[in-house]
């Protein structure tokens, strides 16, 4: 087990995991000085892409930006999300995951469970590469948001989901919209760390699609808090470059390369 990881299963003990998403080095530089774990989350679809959902970014996507991201990171724990599509099978999800691994040098990869993929999670597991997994609101198999484990079925089920990713060899798992009882208990019944998207304080660690936290994204459930508009700033930075070049204020001469 690497020494990142280690540092990661010991957050269930102590502290907090702070951890948010990356799809390109800028960003992923500088929150690799305050983040445990960096994600290359499928979110790009819809973040970076404009897709309609989560279902048809191509791995090959997933790679060039975990590629940048790469760049960025000196410290964290970078975990990179499979496509969907990408683990139908466990031959074919351990295949991708080595690819994911090689061409990336990414330190982990994340499945979304859809309640049966345990072999495949496995199969990835047992080739030595680490697992996160992702259970609750899984947008790669569910087309509403709805939040999950509201009632003792979704409640059970959830539960027992949990412990047989952990039982598949995962070193993390991630809860998203569950409730806040479904949180606790599934926190306190596994070994691994539980990192929390609209899950409540109960679980070990948290996660936020970066561009939400910031003001980029438009879309800003109730879970998410926005820290920044940094959609404002930019747009005052480029309405000021825009002004000045209309008006011949940019370029100065010291902006100049050579002579004047
Ligand atoms: O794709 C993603 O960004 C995620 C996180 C929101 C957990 O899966």
């Amino acid at each position: 087990m690497s020494k990142k990881i280690k540092k990661i299963l010991l957050k269930k003990k102590s502290g907090k995991i702070v951890s948010l998403t990356a799809y390109s080095k800028n960003f992923a530089k500088i929150l690799d000085k305050y983040c445990d774990i960096i994600l290359v989350g499928d979110s790009m679809a819809s973040v970076l892409y404009s897709m309609e959902n989560t279902h048809t970014i191509s791995l090959e996507t997933i790679i060039q930006h975990s590629i940048s991201v790469r760049k960025g990171i000196k410290k964290s724990l970078m975990v990179v999300d499979m496509p969907k599509g990408t683990y139908k099978n466990p031959t074919q999800a351990k295949k991708n995951a080595k690819l994911i691994i090689k061409k990336t040098k990414c330190d982990a990869i994340k499945i979304e469970s859809n309640n049966k993929n345990f072999k495949i999670i496995k199969a990835i597991t047992e080739a030595k590469i680490p697992v996160m997994g992702h259970i609750g609101y899984t947008p790669q198999f569910k087309d509403k948001f709805k939040v999950q484990g509201k009632n003792k079925a979704e409640f059970e089920k959830l539960i027992k989901e949990a412990a047989l990713i952990e039982r598949a060899g995962a070193f993390s798992i991630v809860l998203e919209c569950v409730t806040p009882n479904t949180a606790k208990v599934i926190t306190n019944l596994l070994k691994i760390p539980t990192i929390g998207i609209g899950s409540s304080l109960h679980c070990n660690g948290q996660i936020l699609v970066t561009d939400d936290i910031l003001g980029l994204s438009g879309f800003y459930p109730k879970f998410v808090k926005k820290y920044v508009n940094l959609d404002r700033i930019i747009e005052k930075a480029v309405k000021k470059y825009s002004k000045e070049v209309k008006t011949k204020l940019f370029p100065k001469n010291k902006n100049f390369l050579y002579g004047k």
